[in-house]
């Protein structure tokens, strides 16, 4: 199939909510969807499109595997339930956390993940649910990227011709997928989203993992999980289009109180970009940089060194993995 992009200037948010709200009214009849939230933009608008649309016919997840941000599962789940869309938080950390074990290489990481979220966490709540319908927010960028082979994204399965029915047992309707970044904001702007929730940085399906280089296990992504949520709050003023943490697989000596200590090493990475395509890192303040550093090494247990990406995408991509 091939996906035809909706550039800005040809995008016109009401009529666009108005055509995708048909369309998805006719495909899932009086049948039920369900969608799975991330607190990511894509995920958000699509949820909001998709309640608008349907209201009690699409029922929404927060799959909480283990590998999202600090209390982001209640946060994002308090914040709909003040729009008047219910999320139910489903716990499969111990699911995810189990398919990951042992597995360094990236692909084989997100393949993980992919196979985890649709194959046995989504496709048993499907079957509960009685849902034929599983509702995404895969943007045009996802695609291309997949189709041209820089990366599996971990939303794209008909693209790479993946057929749902026949392995998952449900259909994929992606409203969003002839849209970037730019666009998707605007339709969120425009179905009466917080600004917060429309213009947050976007977030990766894979979450953490993607940010964690070698084995994703419940030690290592807590530890990049401190990381991030202190380049969150030192970088949220920056305007800048998003803002990381890594953690490498390789250890360090650095000194301690006088001695040595083989510890961990964070990479901070700060991006300038429109639709993450291409980006080239932000010219940050020097003091920022050595803030957010003598955080990390304080506040993060075995964190003894921090470094910043200096590399434009390409080569570089904005996520490590
Ligand atoms: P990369 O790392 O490929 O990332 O330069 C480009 C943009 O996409 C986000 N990203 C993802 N988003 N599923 C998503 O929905 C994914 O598997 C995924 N991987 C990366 C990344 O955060 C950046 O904004």
């Amino acid at each position: 199939m091939q996906i035809q992009e909706i550039t800005l200037d040809r995008l016109d948010p009401q009529r666009f909510i108005a055509e995708k709200s048909r369309t998805l009214c006719d495909a899932v009849g009086n049948g039920l969807a369900v969608n799975a939230l991330s607190g990511g933009v894509d995920s958000s608008v699509v949820t909001a499109l998709g309640h608008q649309a349907l209201a009690g016919r699409l029922k929404t997840y927060f799959i909480d595997n283990g590998i999202m941000r600090k209390n982001e599962p209640e946060q994002i789940a308090e914040q709909f339930g003040k729009l008047g869309i219910p999320i139910e938080i489903i716990d499969a950390k111990a699911q995810f956390f189990a398919a990951l074990k042992g597995l360094s290489d990236p692909e084989e990481k997100r393949e993980a993940i992919t196979q985890t979220f649709y194959k046995q966490v989504f496709g048993e709540l499907v079957k509960k649910s009685g849902a034929r319908f599983l509702l995404q927010g895969t943007i045009f960028t996802d695609v291309e990227e997949t189709v041209a082979g820089v990366k599996r994204q971990h939303n794209i399965l008909a693209q790479l011709g993946i057929d749902t029915v026949a392995q998952f047992g449900y259909e994929v309707i992606e409203p969003l997928i002839e849209l970037r970044k730019p666009g998707v904001r605007k339709i969120g702007e425009a179905l009466g989203l917080p600004y917060g929730m429309y213009n947050r940085p976007p977030f990766p399906g894979p979450a953490l993992a993607a940010r964690v280089i070698g084995e994703v296990t419940p030690e290592r992504v807590a530890l990049v999980r401190e990381a991030t949520a202190i380049v969150e709050q030192e970088l949220s003023a920056s305007g800048a289009f998003q803002y990381l943490a890594i953690l490498h697989e390789d250890k360090v000596t650095g000194i301690r109180d006088g001695r040595r200590d083989y510890g961990s090493q964070i990479e901070v990475r700060c991006w300038e970009s429109t639709d993450a395509k291409t980006a080239t890192p932000s010219r940050l303040d020097f003091d920022i940089l050595q803030k957010i550093s003598a955080r990390m090494t304080a506040e993060i247990p075995g964190v003894v060194s921090v470094t910043y990406n200096i590399t434009s995408k390409p080569t570089s991509t904005i996520e490590a993995v």
